[in-house]
């Protein structure tokens, strides 16, 4: 969504004379006047009177101030250092990074932390920075961000440029999911990754993919490979990119069909500071799966196909998404066969897990069977996270806002999360950062986020453990 902010002396000045023309007759000049000072947010992405030219000036010139400031809360909230797990990657060999990233304040350690809970937590004002809401890289401004190897990927076979010329993107590379991902197809486990080290794109769908799936599968990956407008790549002056754009891709974001961890702002609330930042889900394993978005729950992979190009991609706003080009995609002829390819790709392979998702005693280290014992016992992790696929396809309201005051963070209003989606946590490793708002950067972090919310009061051991196991799924 679009904050356009210096159409906002005009629309104030129409609110204004509006709430005047009523107040005549009320009678409540006062109130009503100094509320008039203050227009109230709108549902509505505002029309962009302003040349383009203008507007990119603008931005442009307040793009490091605005870096600058992200950088900053980054490392206030996070240790942002390159620390590899020693022999842990992910399914394509890239390192995992380990330890708890979250910082504290000084003097407090997470058991003293742990022993307090929710009351004395808030009262103190002790929870953890990195555990509230992480905003988007300019929560004002929102809209899509990729990562900078993607960029240079896409424009290297494409000539296609997802550069934004107002924000770049935040988290560091070593915290992001490897690139490009493999590709494991439920329907032909017998090949391993058959991404062959390559970003698939629509250069090269067809040559990688004629001949393992059918011509109905083949043609839904043309479409996730193809361009559509959107709302900060398009045609228009309203745009976000110095050239017009072709639009992007649904593999620009589930790049491979996993996740690059490119960033927008959900769709679905308003006013703005209270949008969520949201993390590209990986799409492995949507086949076996029963709700679909952070927070929508929409019940299929149909659904939300649909409702990402014509609702996701414009912020939930149909009214600009008709200037700007939305293609409108054909239910029976195009959703159903993109969304038959997405349920092919399957989770990763796990090889110490069992039929029932369970560790194999013979395959598995000490430490990661305790941890299981602690995920199944007093960590109560397995009455959401089921197996075998460490979801209960339902949604769960953890109930953070117990912990902290809501507060202004960077443009983004952190309160209450409501009821979110318990993301499967096979193939987790290779999913990074974490939550639905990426505010975690390891799975240590989300331990110790855990270990408070559930007021478990895990030892140091128990959850070293727990990692060990989690990264066995
Ligand atoms: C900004 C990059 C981006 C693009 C482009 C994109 N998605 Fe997504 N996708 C996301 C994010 C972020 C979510 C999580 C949404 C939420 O939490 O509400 C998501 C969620 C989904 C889900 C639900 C996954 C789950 O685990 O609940 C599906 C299915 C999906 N997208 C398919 C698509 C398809 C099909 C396209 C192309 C039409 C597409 N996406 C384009 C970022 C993207
Ligand atoms: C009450 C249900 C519930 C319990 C119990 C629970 N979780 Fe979760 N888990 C969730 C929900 C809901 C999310 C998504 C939260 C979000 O994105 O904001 C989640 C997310 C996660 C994630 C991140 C997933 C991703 O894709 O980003 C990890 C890792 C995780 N949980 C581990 C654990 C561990 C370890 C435990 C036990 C110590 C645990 N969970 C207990 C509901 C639960």
């Amino acid at each position: 969504m679009h904050h356009v902010r210096s159409n906002r002396p005009a629309l104030r000045a129409i609110l204004v004379a509006c709430t005047f023309g009523v107040v005549g007759i009320s009678g409540f000049v006062g109130i009503q006047a100094s509320q008039a000072r203050q227009p109230p947010p709108s549902s509505y992405s505002p029309v962009v009177e302003e040349p383009f030219a203008t507007v990119m000036q603008r931005k442009k010139s307040a793009k490091a101030g605005i870096a600058q400031r992200q950088a900053e809360l980054l490392r206030a909230r996070y240790d942002m250092a390159n620390r590899a797990a020693p022999g842990i990657t992910m399914s394509g060999g890239k390192a995992v990074q380990e330890g708890v990233r979250v910082k504290l304040a000084a003097g407090m350690d997470w058991d003293a932390l742990a022993a307090m809970g929710p009351d004395e937590i808030r009262a103190k004002r002790a929870w953890p920075a990195g555990f509230l809401p992480l905003p988007h890289p300019d929560h004002a401004e929102g809209g899509m961000v990729f990562p900078r190897f993607h960029i240079d990927e896409i424009k290297r076979q494409e000539q296609r440029d997802l550069t934004r010329f107002d924000l770049d993107f935040d988290l560091p590379d070593h915290f992001l999911p490897e690139f490009p991902a493999p590709i494991f197809l439920t329907t032909r486990p017998d090949l391993g990754d058959v991404s062959q080290g390559k970003l698939v794109t629509i250069e090269n769908y067809y040559d990688l993919f004629n001949g393992i799936l059918n011509p109905k599968q083949l043609e839904g990956l043309r479409l996730l490979v193809t361009p559509f407008p959107q709302q900060q790549f398009n045609q228009t002056a309203d745009r976000r990119t110095e050239r017009p754009s072709r639009g992007v891709v649904c593999f620009d974001c589930h790049a491979n069909g996993h996740t690059n961890a490119s960033t927008h702002l959900v769709g679905d609330i308003r006013p703005q500071q209270f949008r969520h930042r949201i993390d590209t889900p990986t799409l492995r394993g949507v086949n076996v799966q029963r709700l679909f978005g952070s927070q929508r729950a929409l019940k299929t992979v149909e659904d939300f196909t649909e409702f990402e190009q014509r609702a996701a991609y414009f912020d939930g706003d149909p009214v600009i998404a008709t200037k700007k080009g939305v293609n409108v995609l054909e239910r029976g002829s195009q959703v159903h066969f993109m969304a038959e390819f997405e349920a092919l790709l399957d989770f990763p392979p796990a090889p110490k897990l069992n039929v029932f998702g369970k560790l194999d005693p013979a395959r598995s280290s000490e430490s990661e069977l305790r941890g299981q014992d602690v995920f199944f016992g007093k960590g109560t992790c397995s009455t959401c996270h089921v197996p075998p696929y460490y979801t209960d396809n339902l949604m769960h309201n953890l109930k953070t806002e117990r912990f902290f005051e809501p507060q202004m963070v960077n443009g983004r209003m952190a309160s209450a999360d409501g009821p979110i989606k318990t993301f499967p946590l096979r193939g987790i490793k290779d999913s990074p950062p974490y939550l639905h708002d990426d505010r975690l950067l390891t799975l240590e972090d989300t331990v110790e986020f855990f270990n408070l919310v559930l007021e478990t009061k895990l030892s140091a051991e128990e959850k070293k453990d727990l990692v060990a196991f989690m990264r066995a799924l």
